[in-house]
């Protein structure tokens, strides 16, 4: 059951999953007939509070909410009373106060949302809380996944890439298990967390091996950002020796889909070639990311004491 908060795909279930992406299904019907002066959230309020960067999650929780009639606030950190030295809680207590219905938060430390949605009456959605979770970046890559191979069951869902720093690595794997997906990955062992194995992953020895039969071929950002240096020599010597090229591609599923969460460090994940292939679904997954993000801020608006979302 959705409740008041999303939070990740550790705790959700199967049919949590499932209901956010049929209703997605719907809202992305919507969204391709350019529908985007909706009534289902006329009179909610949205707020997306951020204190990383972001372009896709930001803009895509802003417009979804916007498509279905919602208000919305977006407030970065850098802007913010933050500076003043006000706290997350405090952030999150001001807000209410206004009557905000829904916070997205993105937060460099894991867990950040889960203390502020302890703390507030608004929703609170997770959107990336460090090397934690990101889970509707892993919702928007089911819907992909599905509307290409109709389900998830006996996929093999290749991950390549900083595994280690990778919210959206884990929160794929949490979903993708739940779901009956194989999940491999692949990186360097500076770059594979302790343990993975233990959560339902198949670490592979070699790129070859994790591409071959991959339905779906995903590669993740190399998060410098998150490194404090010498976890590989170079992104040069990265990209000769785990980033993925059309030959290299070859080894996968004749029907094999491409597909990265952004944002791309060409020609170090995947050379251009790959991106811009056409089995590549890089811009797909941005469209779903909208229609899956209307689809869960109905859904919890609809949960929310004082009425359902307007259907
Ligand atoms: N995929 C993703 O989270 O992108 P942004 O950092 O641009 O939001």
């Amino acid at each position: 059951m959705i409740g008041k908060d999303f939070l990740g795909l550790c705790d959700a279930t199967a049919e949590d999953i499932v209901t956010i992406l049929d209703t997605a299904v719907g809202m992305k019907r919507l969204l391709t007939q350019n529908l985007k002066k909706l009534p289902h959230l006329q009179g909610r309020t949205v707020t997306t509070l951020f204190y990383e960067n972001s372009t896709r999650t930001r803009c895509s929780f802003e417009l979804a909410a916007k498509y279905l009639g919602a208000g919305t606030v977006n407030i970065s950190a850098s802007s913010s009373s933050v500076q003043k030295g006000e706290t997350l809680i405090d952030t999150g207590y001001t807000l209410d106060a206004m009557k905000n219905d829904i916070i997205v938060i993105r937060h460099p430390m894991g867990g950040a949302p889960h203390l502020l949605a302890k703390h507030v009456r608004a929703s609170v959605v997770n959107g990336g809380d460090g090397m934690n979770e990101h889970p509707t970046q892993a919702l928007l890559d089911f819907y992909t996944m599905r509307e290409k191979f109709g389900g998830f069951r006996g996929l093999k869902v290749a991950i390549l890439g900083d595994i280690k720093h990778s919210r959206v690595a884990k929160s794929n794997l949490f979903g993708l298990t739940k779901l009956g997906a194989e999940v491999v990955l692949y990186a360097p062992a500076t770059l594979m967390p302790q343990g993975i194995g233990r959560m339902g992953a198949k670490i592979a020895r070699s790129r070859e091996e994790a591409l071959s039969g991959a339905n779906v071929v995903m590669g993740l950002r190399i998060q410098l950002e998150r490194m404090h240096g010498g976890l590989f020599p170079s992104l040069s010597e990265y990209a000769r020796y785990y980033g993925v090229s059309e030959e290299h591609l070859r080894f996968a599923d004749k029907d094999c889909i491409v597909m990265h969460p952004g944002p791309v460090n060409r020609g170090v994940e995947f050379t251009s070639g790959v991106i811009d292939a056409e089995n590549s679904k890089i811009t797909e997954q941005v469209l779903n990311g909208v229609a899956v993000r209307m689809a869960l801020l109905f859904l919890l608006c609809k949960n929310r004491q004082g009425g359902s979302g307007n259907e």
